[in-house]
């Protein structure tokens, strides 16, 4: 019997630069994630579905089998652990860094630095590898404005081009991880679903291959 596979992605950036390469490996999208309210999506393989859901839960799906593979970036990986996931192909998309940015002009305070961000688990990691002390305060997107109000000394976020940063005068101070993302599997799919998973990631790392 064939096997069934379930991929989840996101809609947005990730799922227009994973689209193609997906089209390598002879899988199609029935719908456009963009203008359907659908979430689970038929292909044009009847043993391939495609599940659509928040940029962070897919290593969550994924981890619990919910879905056999998913595409997310290494900083949403970092953030979660990536506990019960293979971490297979680096799909050089959705290429940025993570970084701590702030005021270019203004020192961060040595001591009771405090720190606004989405990523607390990479950033009390971050902080505490170099043995700083750090307030860290729980943010869910914006985070640029935190500095601005007052809310926090800086941020830790994922910067491409730097003009999010710019347009509210700040800017990159430190260095954290060049993020890309990547196709995850679940581990016990990865051994009852072999074949199929095999052979969709020779495709798909051809394709990216032959991109970069
Ligand atoms: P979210 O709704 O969680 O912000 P995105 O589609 O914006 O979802 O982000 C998905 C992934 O794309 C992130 O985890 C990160 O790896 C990467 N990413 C985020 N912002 C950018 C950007 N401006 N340029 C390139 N890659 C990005
Ligand atoms: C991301 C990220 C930054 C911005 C960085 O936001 O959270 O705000 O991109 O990119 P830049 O350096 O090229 O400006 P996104 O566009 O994903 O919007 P979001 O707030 O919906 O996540
Ligand atoms: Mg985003």
């Amino acid at each position: 019997m064939k096997q069934t596979l379930t991929i989840a992605l996101s809609k947005g950036r990730i799922f227009k630069d994973t689209a193609p390469l997906l089209k390598a490996a002879g899988i199609e999208p029935l719908d456009d994630p963009e203008t359907s309210r659908k979430l689970i999506l038929d292909t044009n393989r009847d043993d391939v579905k495609l599940v659509i859901i928040r940029a962070t839960d897919v290593p969550t799906y994924v981890q619990y089998g919910a879905a056999d593979l998913g595409v997310a970036g290494k900083d949403v990986l970092m953030e979660h652990g990536g506990q019960d996931l293979y971490e297979l192909v680096d799909l050089k998309i959705a290429r940025c860094k993570l970084m701590v940015a702030g005021f270019p002009d203004r020192p961060l305070p040595a001591t009771g630095l405090k720190v606004a961000t989405k990523f607390v688990n990479c950033t009390r990691r971050y902080f505490a590898e170099q043995g700083r002390q750090v307030d860290v305060i729980k943010l869910y997107g914006s985070m640029e404005l935190a500095p601005l109000v007052g809310l926090a000394d800086c941020i830790v976020d994922v910067v491409d081009t730097g003009n999010t940063l710019r347009a509210n005068g700040l800017a990159p101070l430190e260095h954290m991880a060049d993020i890309t993302s990547r196709l995850i599997v679940n581990k016990a799919s990865m051994k009852l679903k072999h074949a199929a998973i095999r052979e969709l990631i020779a495709h798909i790392q051809a394709a990216v291959d032959q991109r970069n």
